[in-house]
């Protein structure tokens, strides 16, 4: 189906175009009327025309009888218009019975979603929990708008810490070394090696000569080196599947996978005379990036040691995505602090050719989780936060909670409906707030039921779960809706923008507003649920409307709320 904003722009299109071709109408919606169209102001400047007679001569020569009660001209030359609420309640019923609810595909392009990306042997951050929250959102509102997504876990799997990380496998036994890292304290095992190495010179050498080794490709130490990327991943992907997140281990593309492909990066690059040696390291210098001094930055392709750096696997990895995958569109959803280097690299695939106009790649940066201190989320003792000890407060938190609201429950019920609470609470904390921001994480202000919240969004569908219920069980059914109560048309309202909020959200890939089109829906039914009786409405046709509109809420809240990546519980 259409949705209702493109039916409007489709008729306001034509109209603009009898005066000039190609306008654009500029619609959205608006708080005087349903939608506002600002077109005019932007034709009238173009055509030296006054702003309200453009206006005017849209209207004019609009065909809007059948969709729009009022149209008006306002202010310097914006139109307003008032939805019938006839077209309204069809366009109800068209979402309602649409398993798309209205959203309309809007892409099919291949897309290549680079998200959560952990470090082998080391415990997952603050940041990756932002990055594999977020970058999962996306990847399920592109999957739902029609794109064709590639997920890809861009491990670091590679580089001279794993000689070290290696040496110390070898020092406490495969055995033992396996067991570490199978339970989880990646950072314990970091954290040694890296002890070893800074006390034992010898240890150091052996490290040394192993990176080597590692990359001649010798058998036993990639051998050894697998086991630790092995242990990690399997490590990984119990975080990914405790947080409900659709990674698993066949999207893992590390670091190493590019590694073949590295010496065609500089040598390609040399071949278009783009690579400047500078202090024996071979470097592009992209135009646009400066210094504080205002001298040229380089982007570090392969060091005076020969070896090849980050930027070289990240190059390599631009490629192969574009030739080999075929994405016309590649997200990288890392830290705002890898903003730099990653705008260094696109700029220098372009110039390179091997980003082609069209192709897009686009960074998809975040701020910082910061502690009740507004600091960056440490431990107590500074330390790195286990991403799973977050997972077990708030789910410890949750669990009380529950507990004591209803002390009977069954305890195996109880944990599942905390999970459900807890990881909703954790994920929409994190994606409500505009991501190039930092936020404040706290457990009771994400926790709460009330306001802007996982749990207030949850508690909206497990009532209307709960009126279903009862509905059923007196027999009641969704009906033709009739709208005639301010609070059912403004849910009727805002049910049909949920098509703009997935536009919206993907037109800047910011979850954040998929988020707060979703309160305000919740909103919106809050104030229809305490206005408009639905069990107990006046007569059979009234509640029968009112269900179907309760049905189109829960089916978009559910949605919503899945392209979050958050369980709709049926009951809390
Ligand atoms: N492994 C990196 C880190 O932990 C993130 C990788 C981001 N992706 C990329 N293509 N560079 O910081």
């Amino acid at each position: 189906m259409t949705d209702t904003k493109s039916i409007l722009e489709e008729r306001l299109t034509a109209a603009y175009a009898t005066i000039s071709p190609g306008a654009d109408p500029v619609l959205r919606g608006s708080d005087r009327a349903d939608y506002q169209s600002n077109g005019a102001l932007s034709v009238a400047k173009a055509l030296g025309r006054p702003p309200r007679e453009v206006a005017q001569a849209v209207l004019d020569a609009a065909a809007l009888d059948d969709l729009v009660e009022v149209a008006e001209i306002a202010g310097p030359g914006f139109i307003n218009l008032t939805l019938k609420t006839s077209f309204i309640e069809g366009q109800v019923e068209r979402a309602a019975s649409d398993a798309r609810l209205g959203v309309p595909v809007t892409t099919t392009a291949r897309v290549v979603v680079d998200y959560s990306s952990p470090n082998v042997a080391k415990e997952m951050h603050a940041g990756h929990l932002r990055s594999t929250v977020i970058g999962d959102a996306l990847v399920r509102i592109l999957t739902f708008a029609g794109a064709d997504v590639v997920r890809e876990n861009h491990l670091g799997d590679w580089g001279t810490p794993f000689g070290m990380l290696i040496e110390h496998l070898i020092d406490v036994g495969e055995t033992q070394g396996v067991e570490a890292l199978s339970v989880g304290d990646l950072d314990g095992f970091y954290r040694a090696a890296r002890a070893s190495f800074d006390a034992d010179p010898a240890f150091q050498d052996r490290s040394r000569a192993r990176v080597v080794l590692l990359q001649r490709g010798d058998a036993e130490t990639l051998r050894l080196w697998r086991l630790l990327v092995d242990q990690s991943v399997a490590y990984f992907s119990t975080v990914y599947e405790r947080l409900g997140v659709l990674l698993t281990a066949e999207d893992v593309m590390g670091e190493s996978a590019y590694n073949d492909a590295l010496p065609a990066v500089v040598a390609d690059l040399d071949a278009a005379h783009l690579l400047v040696r500078s202090d024996g390291a071979a470097c592009v210098f992209p135009a646009g990036f400066t210094n504080r001094e205002n001298e040229p930055l380089p982007l570090i392709v392969q060091k005076s040691d020969e070896g090849f750096g980050y930027a070289a696997t990240d190059l390599a990895c631009v490629r192969d995505r574009v030739d080999r995958v075929g994405a016309g569109l590649l997200l990288y959803v890392v830290g705002a602090d890898q903003h730099q280097h990653l705008e260094m690299c696109f700029e220098v695939a372009r110039m390179a050719g091997w980003l082609p106009e069209g192709t897009a790649a686009i960074h998809v940066g975040f701020g910082n989780m910061l502690g009740a201190d507004r600091k960056k989320f440490k431990t107590r003792s500074g330390g790195v936060v286990k991403l799973v000890d977050v997972l077990d407060e708030a789910m410890a938190r949750a669990t009380a909670a529950l507990r004591e609201r209803s002390p009977d429950l069954d305890g195996a019920v109880i944990e599942h409906r905390a999970a459900q609470v807890a990881m909703g609470s954790i994920k929409y904390a994190d994606l409500s707030t505009e991501r190039i921001k930092d936020y404040v994480f706290d457990y009771d202000r994400m926790l709460a039921d009330r306001g802007n919240t996982g749990p207030y969004l949850q508690y909206a569908h497990a009532r209307i779960a709960s009126i279903f219920r009862k509905a059923n069980e007196a027999g009641h059914k969704p009906g033709p809706v009739v709208l005639a109560e301010d609070a059912e048309r403004n849910l009727a309202m805002a049910l049909l923008a949920f098509p703009e909020a997935i536009v919206a959200t993907l037109e800047d890939y910011q979850p954040s507003k998929l988020c707060t089109y979703l309160f305000d829906l919740a909103q919106q039914f809050t104030a229809f649920y305490e206005n408009c009786p639905v069990l107990i409405a006046p007569d059979e046709a009234v509640r029968a409307s009112r269900l179907r509109l309760c049905s189109l809420t829960q089916a978009t809240l559910a949605r919503g709320l899945d392209l979050l990546g958050i369980p709709a519980p049926d009951q809390m």
